[in-house]
Formats: structure tokens, sequence, C-alpha cells
């Protein structure tokens, strides 16, 4: 049995990806799955025709890998694939779409805006950011309607500093979602279904070392710390948990996810965003989440892979 791991991709991610893939190809390695590494790139409409594999597991982060599009060309293809559909995909990588259906669901979101960058550049910046602070107050947080690993994101105290946040945010997406930034505890929920439904992991504690959580802060070992399982109330772990799998339904997704939520100081729950391919790297928060439920992380990979097929 080939399962053909999909990692790298022409995205910011690219590296991040990579670590992910390794990792699940090491799993898999390790428990004797014959594994091969592949890009997303143009061979790969060659190799799913020429040398299909049994199934692939796609471990693409951002664009293409998690907005469905390679998902798409699987789907033609007729290859059994690990994760969530095209279409689910791609509303779950809509920020402020997944907001939306998850806010109907009765979630708690962050009040907040999408700000496409034509209308700041028709607008200007001093108008742009009146009317940002007078509708969603002080502080904010500001990211890229797409995209993942916090390029682009950034936390604004003052309304000096939003140009420059919006400015670093449109150099990833042409549209920008401008948040009230909620305070409290960060955490990070993944969801496995195994077959009997989406089961929520325990939620995984985000500690950075200088209270943000940046891409420097996620990827070098030691720069986080995680507390697995999170420090939560058993109500606002129940709560956590309702509104991952509550996610990965209202979404449509398959498989797995990791929604990423604030925990208020009230112990409310509140929907930052769900990865449809959550990173994997050493560094990450799913296998943490999976070695705090007792799972083994290269038993549940085989296991994503083989279900796959089913
Ligand atoms: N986008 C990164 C890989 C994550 O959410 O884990
Ligand atoms: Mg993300």
């Amino acid at each position: 049995n080939r399962v053909l791991v999909l990692a790298g991709g022409l995205t910011p991610e690219h590296e991040v990806s990579v670590r992910s893939g390794r990792r699940v190809a090491d799993a898999l390695r390790r428990l004797g799955v014959e594994v091969q590494i592949g890009d997303a790139g143009s061979g790969l409409v060659n190799t799913l025709t020429t040398d299909p594999p049994q199934v692939v597991f796609p471990v693409l982060h951002g664009t293409s890998g998690e907005d469905g599009a390679i998902r798409e060309v699987l789907e033609l293809s007729g290859i059994p694939y690990v994760g969530a559909r095209p279409e689910a995909c791609r509303i779950a990588y809509a920020k402020p779409i997944a907001k939306t259906l998850l806010a109907r669901e009765g979630v708690a979101v962050p009040r907040g805006l999408a700000l496409p960058k034509a209308l700041f550049h028709d607008l200007g910046a001093p108008a742009v950011l009146e009317r940002i602070v007078a509708a969603l107050g002080l502080p904010l947080f500001v990211k890229p309607d797409q995209g993942g690993s916090a390029f682009g994101a950034s936390a604004v105290a003052t309304a000096s500093e939003l140009p420059a946040a919006l400015v670093s945010c449109f150099a990833y997406s042409d549209t920008a979602l401008i948040e009230e930034q909620v305070s409290g505890t960060e955490i990070a929920v993944g969801v496995l279904d195994m077959g009997d439904g989406p089961v929520a992991l325990p939620a995984v504690e985000i500690v950075p070392d200088g209270g943000v959580y940046d891409y420097t802060a996620r990827y070098t070992a030691g720069r986080t710390e995680f507390f697995s399982p999170a420090r939560l109330t058993p109500e606002a772990a129940k709560a956590a948990a309702e509104a991952a799998v509550t996610a990965h339904r209202a979404l449509g997704l398959r498989d797995v996810s990791r929604t990423d939520l604030i925990v208020d100081d009230s112990g409310r729950v509140h929907f930052l965003e769900v990865n449809v391919s959550p990173g994997m790297t050493e560094t990450s928060t799913l296998p943490l989440a999976v070695e705090a439920a007792g799972m083994d992380f290269a038993i549940v990979c085989r296991e994503l892979a083989h279900r796959a097929l089913l």
C-alpha cells in the first residue's frame, strides 16, 4: 500500500509544509507503510496518471492545499485522499465566510470586517483608519482573509499601527480581515473522525515567550510553551471541544481539522479560524493533542490513510 504525502507547495508556508510532510511520512514509514513524498507542482498530474498511489495524504498548508484546488485535482484523478473535500476547504479557508457560518451555529466570533485592498486605496488610509477604529475600537488584530502560519498577521494596539499592519497583510492577500482583539488564552483544538463521527482531542494551550504567536514563535523549538492538555476549567474545555466539533461539522470537513480559539477571562470561547490541513511539525499542536489523548501519532496517520480507502 503506497501513500503519496503531498508537501511543499508554492506558498509562504512551503517550509512548514515540508516539515509537516516529513513528519507524517516518517511516522508512516516507521509502521512499514510504503510512502513517497511529492510536491504539488506541475509534475503532480503526471505522477497521478502514470504512477498512481493508492492514497494521497495532503499535508499542504495555504493556497492550493487548503483552499481546495489540489483536492479538485485529486477528485478528478479518482485517487482517494485524506481530509476535507474541495468545496468544504474553500469555505473553511475563507476566514470571513467560515466565521459567518459558525456565528449562525451559535459559536462566538470576534467582531470584525473584511477590507479589500482596492477599497483601502480608494478611500485613503486616514478615512479607512477612522472608520475601522470607530466600528471595532482598539486593540485590533489584522490578518489576511486567507492564509496561515501568521504570515501578514499583526496585533494593532493603537490607530497609528494600523496602516503598517494593513500593508503587510495586503502582501499576502487582497482582502484583510480586521477583528477586535479578544484577550485571553489561545488554544487549538484538533478534531479527528476515525469513523464514529468527529471527536475533539484535548485542547492545547499556546503560550509564546514574547506573548505573540508569530512565525518564529510557532516554528522555533522552545519559543512557545504548550500545555497539553490546556489549563482550562472543565466547562471551558467542554465549550472548546463543542466549538471545534461544531466547526468541523458545520463546514462539512472530513477526517481531521484543527480549530483555533481564544478563551476569555470569563471562560467564554471565541472562534478564530479552522485549519483543514493543520501543521504536523515538531512544534505544531495537533500531534501534541493526539499524544495527550493517549493515541500514537503514527497510528493515527496510518488510520487516516486507511480510512480514505474505505
Ligand atoms: N497553517 C499552519 C500550518 C497551522 O495552522 O498549523
Ligand atoms: Mg492557521
